[in-house]
């Protein structure tokens, strides 16, 4: 064969080319060591020199030629190799807004974080309380009295082994003072059960946030000074509080934190029930046999206790209007969470 014929034989084999294999063997047949081209390259030798030159450039080109043509089928086969795997799967609308469930933080603890962010910028550490708990540290611990009403069987889940569900944080009080002794800042959230009848407003479930403050001169100014603070955090803006008086067993005196709803200023709206006020935050002065169960020295510490409703504060946030949604596995309902 001459290059020309070479050249034609090659177009004609090159069309039947239908797989990687083939095409390397179409290239080892023209390119190869014993291949057409190779081949034909021999043939210089027996050349008048003057057209050796000339041959040798028309070899060249036939070459490159090849080259091109093999290179481009190469492409080919790998698009017809992409459209047969494309084939029998649905084409892919890459416009189409992603439709895959992501999860997201449940309200009661973007609330809890941003609460632990707050006090822990004021200089307070954080502790975990257990959820069941001895009847001394829930109770007598705190000064509940053995026939308070507090601790009835319809109150209280007792476990078997004569343990209990916490019925409120401030049963981690005596621990943790005993823990840290005085002086001390610390805020405690936990989940808290009672056994209660259902209803909107009550659940068997649900959370607070204690704080306890024992140092020298403490007053309830303090107390004053960092509700009014965290609250205006929560918010985002500035709030007013006021305390009227309340009993606990284990404060002295006690009092009920209102906070000036946010949401009209004190106006009067749906949230507050048109009084302007919110009830949030019980809380005192510690009583001094709750200190001294704690290993206070009542002679040189006072402190402040609170115990704020987690679960309230959160549905007032958010507009829950139901506690129940609160420990809801309902996706419905925990997605409307997301939204928000
Ligand atoms: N433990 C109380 C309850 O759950 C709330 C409470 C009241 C906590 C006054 C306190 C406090 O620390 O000082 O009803």
């Amino acid at each position: 064969m001459n290059l020309d014929e070479i050249l034609l034989a090659f177009d004609r084999d090159l069309e039947s080319i239908t797989s990687d294999d083939e095409l390397q063997n179409l290239r080892n047949n023209y390119l190869g060591k014993s291949g057409h081209l190779t081949t034909i390259m021999r043939v210089m030798r027996d050349l008048d020199p003057k057209e050796r030159p000339i041959f040798g450039q028309k070899v060249n080109a036939a070459k490159q030629k090849i080259e091109q043509a093999l290179g481009s089928m190469r492409e080919k086969l790998e698009a017809r190799k992409i459209e047969r795997a494309l084939k029998g799967t649905k084409s892919i609308d890459l416009s189409t807004p992603l439709r895959e469930e992501t999860g997201s933080l449940h309200p009661i603890t973007i609330i809890e974080q941003k609460i632990i962010e707050i006090f822990k910028s004021m200089g307070f550490s954080i502790e975990d309380g257990n959820e069941v708990e001895t009847e001394y540290n829930n109770f007598e611990a705190v000064n509940v009295p053995k026939d308070h009403p507090a601790r009835d069987m319809q109150d209280t889940f007792f476990l078997d082994n004569g343990e209990l569900l916490k019925t409120h944080t401030s049963a981690s009080q005596n621990r943790i003072m005993r823990k840290y002794g005085a002086p001390c800042k610390v805020i405690f959230p936990g989940r808290c059960f009672r056994n209660e009848d259902v209803d909107a407003s009550h659940d068997n479930t649900f959370f607070q946030v204690e704080g306890m403050m024992i140092n020298e001169n403490v007053s309830i100014s303090n107390l004053i000074y960092f509700m009014k603070e965290m609250l205006s955090k929560v918010f985002g803006k500035d709030v007013d509080v006021r305390l009227r008086p309340g009993f606990f067993p284990f404060v002295e005196p006690g009092f009920e934190l209102d906070c000036k709803c946010p949401y009209c200023d004190g106006k009067g709206c749906n949230v507050c029930k048109s009084t302007g006020w919110i009830e949030l935050c019980p809380c005192g002065m510690i009583h001094p046999k709750v200190l001294e169960m704690g290993g206070i020295d009542t002679e040189k510490y006072q402190g402040f206790a609170f115990g704020l409703g987690l679960s309230r504060l959160v549905m007032m946030v958010y507009d829950i209007d139901d506690i129940r949604k609160l420990n809801s596995s309902d996706l419905k309902i925990l997605k409307d969470f997301k939204i928000k």
